[in-house]
């Protein structure tokens, strides 16, 4: 029974959802729009109560953050300290880039105005008065978008100086990158931003303590500061009644690859793949799912046999994996694992920002091997070389490109040795590369 009906949550959650409530609107990006269907509303009940009851709603909701990490929002924002004498800077990361992960990028064409919605109530709560939204460079489009809904928000009277009367002041700047996958990193990002080459800061120091020009920075995913109108509109315990315990709340899922109809699928957190692939009309051509990736390439590949876990962040951490972006790339039996693999490390070859050693020369000869192994040229010592290799790439890195890059590679050998082996015994790929359209 408990089973059925929390089928039948996610179901009715999935038809009522709230960060793509408005995609379908033809005017859902405009002002007009936004305000009619009550936008800015959470923005004034805002400024009517104090910075802390907004941190303290935030924390009570449980919003973990939606850029991969999971770390629980509310609690980074309280590390800000309380008496430093720099201003205190907000960043929205809307470098999405993580291979398969397409959620933000839509949310801001459709939405704009409920991230600067979101942005304006955090900066906020966290006490600042500058606020940046840092836009991955390729996308021109998002960027124009997000532009138009700042000087719509700077008119109406939302941002700007005392803004609704309120006394308080907040600034909103568009910064677009240069397209660097690095520069999604936080600290990479921060560089960037300060007008370097985008390269990972050590941590510590966090952000959330010297983080932009040394000064406290809250860097937070768009997803995360698009939930926070809704969370403070309808309050923490109505949030908490969607998704888990340890993971509450709704998210974007993205299908790709595989399936009859990829797209963004909102629902709450703890929906499985399963569910999600029957909303997407099953696997493309009746065919079998045979792996997929929980959130993007750089959380560890899973299988079939996953595929009806849970998709929370407990519950993939304990599946050997992590939720990360909630990217989900789906792939049938006609894939060749290992192909897949060298693509994704071709990626993370292309990527890495060179400042690490093991990151900068690991995927390079990572990819070597991986193209050896491919073409059946391979050998079974290959397979440990490279399991010896990803073993001293993991961990030894400033940022988590390294580590995330050796998940696909870990996990597919850990699930498909075999399919390693028989590239080998074959002496070339048993698949035909023609009827995997995705990879040839
Ligand atoms: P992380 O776990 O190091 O940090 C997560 C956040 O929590 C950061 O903002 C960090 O400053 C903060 N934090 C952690 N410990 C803290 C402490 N003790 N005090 C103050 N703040 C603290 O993870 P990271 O490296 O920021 O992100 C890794 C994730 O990024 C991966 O899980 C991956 O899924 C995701 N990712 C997302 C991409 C995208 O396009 N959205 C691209 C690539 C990776």
């Amino acid at each position: 029974a408990s089973e059925a009906s929390s089928t039948q949550e996610h179901a009715s959650a999935t038809l009522t959802p709230v960060l793509t409530a408005r995609w379908d609107q033809e005017d859902s990006f405009t002002l007009r729009g936004y305000e009619r269907d009550g936008g800015y509303r959470a923005l004034r009940q805002a400024l009517q109560r104090s910075p802390e009851s907004i941190v303290e709603a935030v924390k009570d909701s449980g919003l973990r953050g939606r850029g991969g990490a999971g770390f629980p929002a509310g609690m980074k924002w309280s590390f800000v300290p309380k008496d430093s004498p720099k201003p205190t800077y907000l960043v929205v990361n809307a470098d999405e880039s993580e291979p398969g992960t397409c959620k933000d990028i839509p949310l801001m064409m459709a939405d704009p105005h409920l991230l600067v919605e979101g942005t304006i109530i955090s900066a906020y709560a966290i006490g600042s008065n500058f606020a940046f939204i840092y836009v991955r460079g390729e996308v021109l489009h998002v960027v124009r978008r997000l532009q138009q809904a700042v000087t719509e928000a700077y008119e109406a009277g939302y941002l700007g100086r005392d803004i609704l009367g309120s006394g308080y002041d907040i600034d909103v700047v568009v910064h677009v990158g240069a397209g660097a996958y690095i520069c999604g990193e936080e600290t990479a990002l921060l560089d960037s931003l300060e007008g370097r080459r985008g390269q990972p800061r050590l941590k510590p120091p966090f952000p959330a303590v010297a983080g932009l020009y040394a000064s406290p920075t809250i860097v937070n995913n768009v997803e995360t500061i698009a939930s926070v109108p809704s969370i403070v509109a309808n309050g923490s315990s109505w949030f908490r009644l969607m998704g888990s315990e340890k993971s509450p709340g709704y998210g974007i899922f993205s299908l790709s690859g595989h399936v009859s109809r990829p797209g963004q699928y909102e629902a709450p957190l703890g929906i499985t793949l399963n569910e999600l692939i029957d909303m997407a009309g099953g696997i493309r051509g009746g065919r079998e799912l045979k792996f997929w990736t929980p959130g993007g390439s750089s959380t560890p590949m899973l299988t079939a046999a996953h595929a009806d876990l849970p998709l929370d962040f407990e519950e993939m951490v304990s599946a050997g994996t992590m939720l990360g972006t909630r990217a989900l790339q789906i792939f049938d039996d006609s894939t060749c694992v290992v192909r897949a693999t060298l693509r994704w490390t071709e990626f993370y070859k292309h990527e890495s920002c060179g400042k690490c050693t093991p990151c900068r020369e690991g995927f390079w000869w990572l990819v070597q091997i991986l193209e050896r192994l491919e073409k059946g040229e391979g050998t079974e010592a290959d397979l440990d070389k490279t399991l010896d290799l990803t073993d001293n790439i993991a961990g030894r890195s400033f940022c988590a490109l390294a580590d995330g890059g050796v998940g696909p590679i870990d996990s597919s050998i850990q699930y498909f040795r075999d399919e390693y082996i028989a590239h080998f015994e074959h002496g070339g790929c048993p698949f035909d590369p023609a009827a995997s359209a995705l990879f040839a």
